[in-house]
């Protein structure tokens, strides 16, 4: 295994390699147990960016901030960091040999799906995605104007999962079976949290959510493979190229995957591409669904910067419906988006396992080694961000992040297995933040601190709930809003 070992502008290069200082037991466990991501950012502050180890009794991670360890882990030397290991076993249960999970499987998988989410394939599912959001949100509007408050989580996954629906499987999939797998993939996400949390508790000794997760895994493949199969005979062998083509003949994954062939010409197994598609619709739906939930937290806490995107949607998009053409004019809605992400990484853990030694920072990391990365943590870091704890999405101005280093900013990770739906996510939270905001604005009913909570994603831990007080028109534009809404 190469070793490559990592230089940094904190790590005296010309020393000899020493061992990590250990965070003794009883100044993590506790603490971990009582809130694990308070203790983690206290850590990882003291810590300055050294590489450091947590002892939590015969699990010793090496707890990664630094944004030159962090390029080396995912990236300079990503082949000597599998993922592997206790965190990822759970995973393994859902995602089967998906592009989630390391393997012989991954790199064709990986190979397969990319173009799928290439820039311009996505903007080519811009008009269809924009269609089912518009439907999405117009269940909001009994609501908004009852006065009637909403579950900012719920409603915010109910547009997503929708709106994935549409891109994953057309017209493939019933709405029955959208709601049997939308509450299912959910289930899974949190009920794995507490194996997340506590990785080396051992698979014999029952955790709580066990049973949960198990029935959620049941109900997916009651869903997913069924779809799979009728898509299958449906389809013609006719793609042998390997890859999937940026759309398959109904346009969407499900189809294109159906279709795919592996690197000896042979179709995938239904088992294959049930593992993708339930890969890629958790990695693309829980994800978005939860920043966006964010989003309103975010903006309440800054009704200037909420203000300022309100002017600027209403500028661009007006009483239209939100559409392709005026994604590029919604610049300041991407920068309040990417500091969403910069400040609540949904992806707030990448762990990873060191196949071989190797030298981090001027630390030894030993054979066999658990690494923790996390971008919360590192985005946090006062060392590497001016006043992190606020929201500023003014740090994305152009030309501003040049000055950082690529790696103090990774909300989607980077390296081999950088995420494949970044500019989905952008484009889809764009649209969904855009169509909202014509309609309505939102308040927080609980104004109370809302604060997040580390389980398979970064979610809110209180109930975020929203009021959506119906944007007021006048004339011409009053009316065609009517006639929309109508
Ligand atoms: C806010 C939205 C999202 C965030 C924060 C996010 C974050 C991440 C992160 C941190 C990774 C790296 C994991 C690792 O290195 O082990 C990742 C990988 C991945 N993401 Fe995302 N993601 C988001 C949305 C999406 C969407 C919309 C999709 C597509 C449907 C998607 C598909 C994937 C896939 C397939 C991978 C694995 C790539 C590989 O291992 O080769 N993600 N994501």
């Amino acid at each position: 295994m190469p070793s490559n070992e990592a230089t940094s502008k904190n790590a005296a290069s010309n020393e000899a390699p020493r061992k990590p200082r250990t965070i003794p037991l009883y100044r993590t466990i506790r603490a971990l147990l009582r809130d694990p991501l308070i203790a983690l950012e206290e850590i990882a502050r003291r810590s300055g960016g050294d590489v450091v180890r947590l002892n939590l009794g015969l699990f010793r991670p090496y707890l990664i901030t630094h944004p030159h360890h962090v390029q080396h882990v995912l990236r300079d030397n990503a082949a000597n960091y599998v993922r592997e290991g206790m965190f990822w076993k759970p995973l393994r249960r859902l995602f089967g040999s998906g592009i989630l999970v390391d393997g012989p499987t991954w790199e064709p998988s990986r190979r397969r799906i990319q173009p799928l989410f290439a820039a311009r394939n996505v903007n080519s599912l811009v008009a269809g995605m924009a269609d089912a959001i518009s439907e999405a949100v117009d269940r909001l509007d009994p609501a908004a104007r009852s006065g009637r408050p909403l579950d900012a989580s719920d409603e915010m996954a109910r547009i997503v999962h929708r709106t994935v629906a549409r891109v994953f499987f057309g017209d493939r999939i019933s709405a029955a079976d959208i709601d049997r797998l939308i509450p299912a993939i959910d289930s899974a996400a949190v009920s794995i949290g507490a194996r997340l949390v506590l990785p080396f508790v051992p698979d014999g000794l029952p955790m709580p959510g066990d049973r949960a997760f198990r029935r959620a895994v049941r109900t997916i493949d009651d869903v997913v493979l069924p779809l799979v199969r009728a898509c299958r005979s449906a389809a013609s062998p006719a793609n042998a190229s390997g890859r999937a083509n940026a759309a398959g003949p109904s346009g969407d994954i499900v189809s294109t995957l159906c279709q795919a062939r592996d690197e000896n010409g042979d179709l995938l197994s239904d088992r294959q591409v049930r593992d993708d598609v339930v890969s890629l619709f958790a990695a693309g739906t829980e994800t978005t669904a939860t920043a966006l939930t964010w989003l309103w937290v975010a903006l309440d806490a800054r009704p200037d910067v909420a203000a300022r995107m309100y002017r600027e949607i209403d500028r661009v998009v007006g009483t239209d419906k939100v559409s392709a053409s005026h994604l590029p004019g919604l610049q300041y809605t991407r920068m309040v988006l990417q500091e969403l992400v910069r400040l609540y990484p949904v992806g707030w853990l990448i762990p990873r396992t060191a196949a071989a030694r190797d030298v981090v920072g001027g630390r030894v990391i030993k054979r066999g080694g658990t690494v923790l990365i996390s971008p919360y943590l590192t985005h946090r870091m006062p060392q590497f961000w001016d006043r992190p704890d606020v929201f500023d999405p003014d740090r994305f101005e152009p030309g501003r992040a040049e000055h950082r280093d690529r790696f103090a900013y990774f909300p989607f990770g980077g390296g081999p297995h950088q995420c494949l739906g970044s500019h989905l996510f952008t484009v889809e939270a764009q649209l969904i933040a855009a169509t909202i905001l014509t309609r309505y604005r939102p308040q927080l009913r609980n104004r109370a601190q809302v604060t997040p909570l580390p389980a398979a994603s970064l979610r809110p831990r209180q109930p975020v709930e929203l009021m959506l007080a119906p944007v007021r028109r006048t004339g011409s534009a009053a009316r065609d809003h009517e006639a929309r809404a109508a």
